[in-house]
């Protein structure tokens, strides 16, 4: 097989098996990497399958991988990923470890795809957003460009297999176990981080770096997709015709009008973000609201993974 050779590490997981998906179909020369615990697996891959290998040093740092996928958790991709950037490949991370360190850019390729590639001139590390924030920066990005955000207000309805792939077995095992709505979060005060992310990542993506942004998250029980209520005040009044006009037009958006609404079910499987229940916010001077669900899996980590994947690699092959 010609063309760059792929390495997806955390290949078991809820993102690593839809990222294997994703490649599949795209025709990716593939390893993939996890844990000791799932060392000689065999997971699928489109029509055949893939043995899974240890992520150790030396199978990351071999130089016969132009570019990682890591999905693994922030403490595994602070070890490996350096690892994998020191011996040339480049790293694309969808943990924590990397998205608000200075310098390393943060990238939803339909809003800042031109940041992807001044990786290429340091270590080659690209960090990708939480899945809350990717659908909420497609969203609010092109209306920003139109009328300037003022003030946004977030309340997330986030399914389990945003927790991983465990979480997802227990859910399918046990659906009444887990009907309530949870905030298993790690906090930070009287925020918990998911809050705390969703601010941060959002300013460092739309580089409003004073953008008065609050958020409430929330786990409810969903297999996939997460859905986001937003509230988005404007410094100037904007329609919802003209922002639906605007949302219409915008890349990885489909606006749905009534009585279609966005749902997580509807959302899953999709790349697309669905948008919908756009309408006058009555409470506030030039505000509107505004419904979206997106597949968490695929537009919030693996797909928009592979996004700036191919921005990466057209940017190496111009080069
Ligand atoms: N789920 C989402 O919607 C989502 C969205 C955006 C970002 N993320 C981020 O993506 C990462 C993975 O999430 P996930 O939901 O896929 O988790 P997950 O289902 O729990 O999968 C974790 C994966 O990491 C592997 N792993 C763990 N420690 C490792 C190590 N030391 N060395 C090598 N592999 C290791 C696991 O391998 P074994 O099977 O061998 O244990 C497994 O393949 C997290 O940082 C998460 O924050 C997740």
């Amino acid at each position: 097989m010609s063309g760059p050779r792929i390495g997806v590490v955390g290949a078991t997981g809820a993102v690593g098996t839809i990222t294997l998906e994703l490649l599949a179909e795209r025709g990716y020369d593939v390893r993939a990497f996890a844990s000791a615990r799932s060392a000689g697996s065999r997971l699928p891959f489109g029509d055949d399958e893939i043995v899974v290998e240890e992520a150790t040093p030396e199978a990351l740092s071999a130089g016969d991988v132009d570019l990682f996928l890591f999905s693994v958790g922030t403490g595994a991709s602070r070890e490996l990923v350096p690892i994998a950037s020191a011996a040339g490949a480049i790293c694309i991370d969808k943990s924590s470890a990397y998205r608000l360190v200075d310098g390393y850019p943060l990238v939803v390729p339909e809003v800042n795809a031109h940041r992807a590639l001044e990786a290429l001139e340091r270590d080659r590390i690209v960090a990708n957003p939480n899945c809350c924030t990717i659908p909420l920066t497609c969203v609010l990005k092109p209306l920003h460009d139109v009328v300037p955000l003022k003030r946004v207000y977030v309340a997330t309805y986030q399914s389990v297999s945003g927790a991983g792939a465990q979480r997802m077995e227990q859910l399918r095992a046990e659906p009444s176990a887990d009907h309530n709505l949870v905030m298993d979060w790690s906090w930070e005060g009287d925020e918990s981080d998911e809050e705390s992310k969703l601010r941060a990542e959002t300013r460092k993506i739309l580089e409003l770096p004073d953008l008065a942004i609050s958020a409430t998250c929330v786990r409810v029980p969903v297999l996939v997709g997460h859905s986001e209520a937003i509230w988005v005040e404007f410094e100037e009044p904007l329609s919802p015709g003209d922002a639906t006009a605007i949302l219409t037009d915008a890349p990885s958006v489909r606006v749905l009008r009534i009585p279609e609404v966005p749902t997580p079910k509807d959302a899953a499987g999709g790349d697309e973000v669905l948008v919908g229940r756009i309408r006058k916010d009555e409470g506030s001077v030039n505000g509107l609201a505004l419904f979206l669900s997106c597949d968490n899996l695929r537009k919030g980590a693996a797909l928009n993974a592979i996004q700036i994947a191919d921005v990466l690699l057209a940017g190496v092959a111009a080069a």
